[in-house]
């Protein structure tokens, strides 16, 4: 049975270029890690700088009700990359781990997906992925590469397979720490040494195959701790150019300035052919980090300090793009994977979380502060600037707007879910761009 569809139609005024003039546009793709939709001053919040951000919105479209189509970041990523649930593409995880966390896993985006990026490769654009990927990176042995996004149509990767974990910085204890913290491991390791020392010296009386399991266990749980500890980062924690490893474990610190390098780098050298950029940020995800020239800038600890860096490589890349003269010929478009975090408390006790706004709950929940992300679309003269758009969409929409615009056309093999085109250039008749979207209750 076909699903009852909603149809949503609404008319936005576009009044200057004749579309059919314009050669194919580009796409710049900016998505945050976790990032809240109160920390944005377009947003609501006047105690956080976000100049950079702001003035996209300000230029440019604004939806209030923008729904990621998962509150956490494996799943999320799937939707936004192929337009489709998560759960078609086998993303979307029924345990309580609903992300990867190794990087040795064997899952992933199957490469039998369709992303945008594939599309519009075979369009003749240049497509790069820079930052955070989680998606996957190997099927069977350790140089497939069969989930790397060269596999799903990316030319050019400068980032990490998967994501910024506590483990992959110095002093930030491990995404394990409830677990390390409920196993006591030194009272275990205390009572163990104890018990086989007196019972060594004759004072306690235990059978010698016990006294053997014993010392097993022992030496076991202090192995498995140091192994974890110290090789965690190494196996866990790299960074990547194309199918190179260039960094193991990556230092966090500068790490979204050399991102951001790479990127405007992408541009200068992409500038006369259409181009696809997806900047996923490692920012501002736990463990937090800022560069040097951001930290103890905000009100708002090391989390204000990151969505500053953050607000200032966005203006970097904006900036890249006026040089370049291709502003009005790139659609920018400004996200957040999913909620903030909201629990989240560091080994020094401070909690590091975003804001919501007036939004109920956080990321990896379904509450509204789960899964409400902020969405900004800025293309001079072609969209409105200071537009304010209320109509529910998703990040999912990215997918056929993106793909349409390139000339191209969705995949008719499979179940696509969003089938929105924010913008109909075909129409240039009443001279209105057309946000229509499908959804399925
Ligand atoms: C702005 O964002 C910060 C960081 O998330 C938050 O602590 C603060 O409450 C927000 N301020 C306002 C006025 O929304």
């Amino acid at each position: 049975m076909k699903p009852p569809w909603t149809l949503l139609l609404l008319g936005l005024l576009l009044c200057t270029l004749s579309a059919r003039a314009v050669s194919k546009p580009n796409f710049v793709l900016m998505m945050v890690d976790d990032l809240g939709i109160g920390d944005l001053g377009c947003y609501g919040n006047t105690t956080l700088k976000t100049p950079h951000i702001d003035r996209l919105a300000a230029d440019g479209v604004k939806l209030t009700q923008h729904i990621a189509a998962s509150p956490l970041c494996t799943p999320s990523r799937a939707a936004f990359l192929t337009g489709r649930y998560p759960i078609r593409s086998g993303m979307a995880s029924y345990g309580r781990v609903g992300v990867y966390i190794i990087s040795a896993v064997s899952g992933g985006l199957p490469k039998e997906e369709i992303t945008f990026a594939k599309i519009l490769k075979e369009q003749g654009y240049a497509t790069a992925l820079i930052g955070k990927w989680h998606l996957g990176l190997n099927c069977d042995h350790n140089t497939d590469h069969c989930h790397h996004p060269s596999s799903l149509g990316f030319d050019h990767f400068y980032g990490i397979p998967m994501t910024n974990l506590r483990d992959c910085q110095s002093g930030h204890g491990s995404i394990f720490y409830n677990i390390q913290n409920h196993i006591p491991y030194r009272d275990i390791g205390v009572a163990l040494t104890a018990l086989l020392v007196l019972h060594a010296k004759g004072l306690v009386l235990i059978s010698r195959r016990l006294a053997v399991c014993l010392g097993v266990t022992l030496f076991m749980t202090i192995a498995l701790f140091f192994l974890w500890v110290l090789t965690f980062p190494y196996f866990n924690c790299f960074l990547m150019r194309g199918h190179e490893v260039v960094e193991q474990p990556y230092a966090s610190e500068n790490l979204t300035q050399k991102m951001t390098k790479e990127a405007t780098e992408f541009l200068e050298r992409n500038s006369a052919k259409p181009f696809l950029l997806f900047f996923s940020f490692l920012q501002v995800h736990t463990a937090l980090f800022a560069s040097p020239a951001f930290r103890g800038q905000s009100q708002h600890g090391l989390y204000g300090d990151a969505v500053l860096e953050v607000d200032w490589s966005v203006g970097q890349i904006m900036k890249t793009l006026e040089q370049l003269k291709l502003k009005d010929n790139t659609l920018v478009y400004f996200t957040s994977d999913q909620g903030p975090h909201l629990e989240e408390i560091s080994i020094h006790g401070e909690v590091h979380r975003g804001h919501n706004g007036i939004y109920k709950g956080g990321k990896s929940t379904n509450w509204e502060g789960g899964i409400r992300v902020p969405g900004i679309l800025n293309w001079p003269g072609k969209l409105p600037g200071g537009k304010v758009i209320d109509e529910v969409t998703s990040n999912m929409d990215l997918f056929p707007s993106v793909v349409n615009l390139a000339g191209a056309s969705i995949p008719s093999d499979r179940v696509q879910h969003a089938q929105v085109q924010l913008l109909d250039l075909q129409n240039k008749e009443d001279c209105k761009v057309r946000l229509g979207l499908f959804f399925t209750p």
